[in-house]
């Protein structure tokens, strides 16, 4: 199977988690892109979503699922994410879309997040794709010799704009063997918006697609 078939095995999987689940909380990527397809089945069931990202919306709005605000909503039930690297624990590096702000924000308000990744992305230690952190722009090269002093080698995601309208650095040889401890340590760098670690509040269920499984970890 391609990598792009197993995103969709594991997008189908997904759909047994928000059976009975009137609002869902809506991820970014081209895995959780698959699963908007999927939902757009089920329409008449879903009263509507809360939305990661601006790309994300476009999908939703594109297939006619309505897009509710989280001030509105309040705790979700259901979280459904990708990821760009997970552990075992289930701690996750996300962000590689940029959206990781807002990915986080819904992950903290839901009850249950499931991560949906093929099998390309479990690892063992985080850090082999580069960690993205949102930045204010004025703060850019603090933050960037900051992260240096963590070990780090921070990459200016050129030409790129978060839908907050900062910036995003992506940090290179990272060797995350702490990830709440790293979590915390970054997010206290004056500056920094939120960084792609999801390790203080990791994933509760991982579906994996794996030749022609999915796997639930
Ligand atoms: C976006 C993310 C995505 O979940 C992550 O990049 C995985 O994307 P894809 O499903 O395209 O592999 O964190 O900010």
């Amino acid at each position: 199977m391609t990598q792009d078939e197993l995103k969709q095995k594991v997008a189908l999987a997904a759909l047994h988690y928000i059976k009975d689940v009137a609002i869902v909380g809506v991820g970014t990527g081209s895995t959780v892109r698959h699963f908007i397809d999927y939902m757009a089945d089920l329409k008449g069931q879903i009263e509507g979503a809360v939305s990661s990202s601006e790309a994300t919306t476009a999908h939703l709005k594109k297939v006619g699922i309505p897009v509710l605000d989280l001030n509105a909503v309040g705790t979700l039930d259901v979280y459904i994410d990708g990821a760009d690297e997970v552990t075992p624990h289930k701690h996750m590096v996300k962000g590689g879309g940029g959206a990781l702000t807002r990915e986080k924000i819904i992950g903290a308000a839901s009850k249950q997040f499931i991560c949906i990744v093929d099998e390309t992305k479990c690892i063992d230690v985080l850090g082999a794709f580069p960690l993205p952190i949102e930045v204010i722009p004025m703060a850019r090269s603090y933050v960037a010799r900051e992260m240096v002093k963590l070990g780090g080698q921070p990459v200016w995601r050129e030409n790129f704009i978060t839908d907050n309208h900062n910036v995003i650095l992506d940090v290179h040889n990272l060797d995350i063997l702490d990830p709440i401890k790293l979590e915390q340590i970054i997010n206290n760098i004056t500056g920094v918006v939120s960084n792609g670690l999801f390790a203080m509040r990791p994933a509760d269920v991982v579906l994996i697609g794996k030749g022609t499984e999915v796997i639930t970890r």
